[in-house]
């Protein structure tokens, strides 16, 4: 009696149906083998292909996990809404979008492109991310920095430390040559605030990127955001609503980079996506999900992420518009 009263207000009453419909989605999505691994970051080429999770968890509480998901991947991409928030919460909307657009590139999230103020076109893109991390926590030394960014991915996750994949971040470093070319345009253009150290900028950006975490845990980060930037497991407020409320909207209209507009049509949830595979779906006020599987289609969506994204849409009325 006690389950069946808790439950009958729970936002998803029916968990174990809702579930099992999962399950069913996720193992047609998983026949998909088409798309291939990123390979311009050597140690991303090496990850088996085949792998494919999805975690739920719900605004209150409720989980369900299914395929890989204890096996922890890169966030790459994936981290740029979250150094976002930082930079808004340190700083307000303001002051950031001094440093950076929010309008999408139409690009692709290398491009090098700025807007006609000379500044990134959105948080959401590498030249963006870069802008971000010369915001994040600028009075303190770099490994303080870092270890704002990785307490604060602690707090979203629930308390579980994520970690740190050096090889990538070796890997991504010395493959950096357009991300520096990012970096120089945006100095030529005065876009980054006075005195910023662009080689400790970039290698700030690089050890985001490098953050390791597994799909169970990346769904109460993604839950948090749905939840207004209170984490559902621990009643702790990691960030303000009007910070989440700014980032989800950057994420609906930037956060798949140049397949955005068409994500949003179709799908119309806030998510982003990463280079590793990874996609973090936001359903404001029900649940994050966090979906990860290697192969990337020609844009760098998870092939299997957006078809799972795709038929959810189609089984449930998640669609927010
Ligand atoms: O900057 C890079 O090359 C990668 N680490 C970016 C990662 C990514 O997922 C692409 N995103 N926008």
């Amino acid at each position: 009696l006690v389950k069946k009263s808790l439950t009958e207000n729970a936002v998803i009453p029916d968990f174990e149906s809702f579930c099992e419909q999962i399950r069913t989605i996720y193992l047609k999505t998983l026949k998909n083998k088409s798309g291939k691994v990123a390979d311009y970051i050597p140690q991303l080429a090496r990850v088996n292909p085949d792998q494919f999770a999805i975690s739920v968890c719900t605004v209150d509480g409720q989980r369900f996990s299914i395929g890989d998901s204890g096996v922890n991947y890169c966030l790459q991409s994936s981290c740029k809404p979250i150094n976002y928030c930082l930079a808004l919460e340190e700083l307000g909307a303001d002051v950031v979008h001094n440093h950076v657009g929010r309008e999408p590139s139409g690009q692709s999230f290398n491009e090098l492109a700025l807007n006609s103020r000379g500044l990134p076109h959105n948080p959401m893109i590498n030249a963006g991310a870069m802008m971000s991390c010369s915001l994040i926590d600028r009075k303190n030394n770099i490994a303080d920095r870092f270890d704002k960014v990785s307490k604060t991915w602690k707090a979203l996750c629930g308390g579980k430390d994520v970690s740190f994949n050096n090889s990538v971040y070796l890997s991504e470093r010395q493959t950096a040559d357009r991300n520096f070319a990012l970096a120089y345009f945006m100095r030529e253009k005065n876009a980054f605030p006075e005195n910023t150290n662009l080689t400790e900028t970039l290698e700030f950006y690089f050890q985001c990127c490098s953050i390791e975490s597994n799909a169970y845990d990346l769904s109460v980060a993604a839950a948090t955001l749905a939840n207004a930037g209170t984490n559902p497991l621990t009643g702790d407020t990691i960030f303000q609503s009007s910070t989440v409320q700014n980032c989800l909207s950057l994420m609906l209209s930037c956060g798949m980079y140049d397949f955005s507009g068409e994500f949003a049509f179709k799908i119309g949830l806030p998510a982003k996506s990463g280079v590793s595979g990874a996609l973090m779906l936001v359903i404001p006020n029900l649940m994050g999900i966090s979906i990860w599987s290697p192969r990337l289609d020609e844009v760098g969506n998870s092939v299997r992420g957006v078809e799972f994204c795709e038929r959810l849409v189609e089984h449930f009325s998640f669609h927010q518009y």
